[in-house]
C-alpha cells in the first residue's frame, strides 16, 4: 500500500440564510432548522503524518489556539481514538491552517477546518470511511461538522446535523462584514434566547408542524426557483433578536447594509458576522465600496465571496 504522507484540502465558510430555533433538546441543545450555504471564502489545512505519536496544530493567526481548544485538534483526537491501531502504526499528524475565514464570526470556521481534518485523515490513513460515517464522527465534534463536510446548500435540522441537499444557488454572491476584534459566544447567545423565549418553545407534535410548515413553506420555494431577489426577503435568524441588543456594532452594519439597497441583510449564525446578498459580482463588489466609504473604522474586514456547491475539497 503506497500512502501519501500530506494532503492539502479547501475548508470553505459558511453563512446561514435561515435560522429558527424550535425548542429544547433532551441533551440541552436547541432544535433547529436552518438553512445553510457555503462560500468560496475557505481556509486551507494542510495535513501531515508525522510518524510519531503525536497532533500538533498550527495557524499564524493570533486568535486561533494550537491546543487541544481547536476543534481541528479535537478532530485528529477523535480520529485516532476511533481508529487506534491506525494511529499506532502509521502516527499522528501535523496540522497547518492557513486562516483566511473571520475567526469567532458565526460561519462555522471552526468547524469547516475539524471537517477538513476528518477528510484528511481518511485519506492519509487510507480508511475508506463512507459519507455516513464520517458525517456520524463530524457530528461528535460539532452541530456544524456535518455540513460543513458536504457543502453546498442544505436543509439542516436537530442540531444542525440532519440534512437535506437543497438545489445549488451558484448565482448568487455575498459580501460579509465583520468587526475583527469583535467576537460573540455561540453558547452565550443560545442562553440567553433560551432565557428570553424559552416560554414560546415549541413541543413534540408542534415541532413537527413547525418543520413541516418551513419545509413546505416560501424560503425552499425561493431555493428551488434560485430566486435570489425572493430569497434575500425571507432571509431570517432568531439569533438576531439577543445578539442585535446587545451588540450595536452588529446592529449597524446591518442597517448600512438596508441603506445601500441590496437584495437582503442577514446576521449569520451567532454573528458577528453580517452579510448582504447580491446577484452579480459587480454588484456585490458595489455594495463593498459603498460599505466602506459608509463606514470608516479601520477594525472592519470586508470581503465580496461567491456561494459555493461543495465542502471539504482536497486539492493536492
Ligand atoms: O455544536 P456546537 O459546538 O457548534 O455548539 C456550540 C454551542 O451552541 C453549544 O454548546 C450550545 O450552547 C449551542 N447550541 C445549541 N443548539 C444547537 C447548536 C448549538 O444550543 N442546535
Amino acid at each position: 500500500m503506497n500512502l501519501m504522507r500530506s494532503y492539502s484540502l479547501l475548508a470553505p465558510a459558511k453563512i446561514n440564510l435561515y435560522l429558527e430555533i424550535l425548542g429544547d433538546r433532551p441533551d440541552g441543545f436547541h432544535e433547529l432548522i436552518m438553512v445553510l450555504q457555503s462560500v468560496d471564502l475557505a481556509d486551507q489545512i494542510e495535513i501531515c503524518a508525522n510518524g510519531t505519536q503525536t497532533i500538533h496544530v498550527r495557524c499564524d493567526h493570533p486568535q486561533v489556539p494550537g491546543d487541544s481548544s481547536n476543534l481541528a485538534y479535537r478532530a485528529a483526537a477523535l480520529m485516532s481514538q476511533q481508529f487506534p491501531d491506525h494511529f499506532a502504526r502509521l502516527g499522528g499528524v501535523d496540522i497547518y491552517i492557513n486562516k483566511q475565514t473571520p475567526v469567532g464570526a458565526g460561519m462555522a470556521g471552526g468547524s469547516s477546518n475539524a471537517a477538513a481534518v476528518l477528510v484528511g485523515i481518511d485519506l492519509l490513513w487510507n480508511l475508506g470511511l463512507t459519507y455516513d460515517e464520517l458525517q456520524d464522527l463530524g457530528a461528535q465534534l460539532g452541530s456544524d461538522v456535518p455540513f460543513c463536510i458536504a457543502g453546498g446548500t442544505a436543509l439542516a435540522t436537530g442540531r444542525g446535523e440532519k440534512l437535506d441537499a437543497l438545489p445549488g444557488l451558484d448565482n448568487l454572491y455575498a459580501v460579509l462584514a465583520k468587526y475583527r476584534t469583535l467576537s460573540v459566544s455561540t453558547p452565550w447567545a443560545y442562553k440567553t434566547y433560551r432565557q428570553k423565549f424559552g416560554d414560546s418553545y415549541l413541543k413534540e407534535t408542534a415541532l413537527d408542524q413547525r418543520r413541516q410548515q418551513v419545509h413546505a413553506g416560501p424560503m425552499m420555494a425561493a431555493i428551488a426557483h434560485r430566486d435570489g431577489a425572493q430569497i434575500g426577503k425571507l432571509l431570517y435568524n432568531d439569533l438576531e433578536k439577543v445578539v442585535l441588543p446587545e451588540y450595536p456594532q452588529v446592529l449597524q452594519l446591518r442597517e448600512t447594509f438596508q441603506q445601500i439597497g441590496t437584495l437582503g441583510t442577514m446576521m449569520s449564525g451567532s454573528g458577528p458576522t453580517v452579510f448582504a446578498l447580491a446577484e452579480s459580482q459587480a454588484q456585490a463588489e458595489h455594495i463593498k465600496q459603498e460599505m466602506r466609504a459608509k463606514i470608516s473604522d479601520p477594525d472592519l474586514d470586508l470581503w465580496v465571496t461567491r456561494f459555493r456547491q461543495a465542502g471539504i475539497q482536497v486539492i493536492e
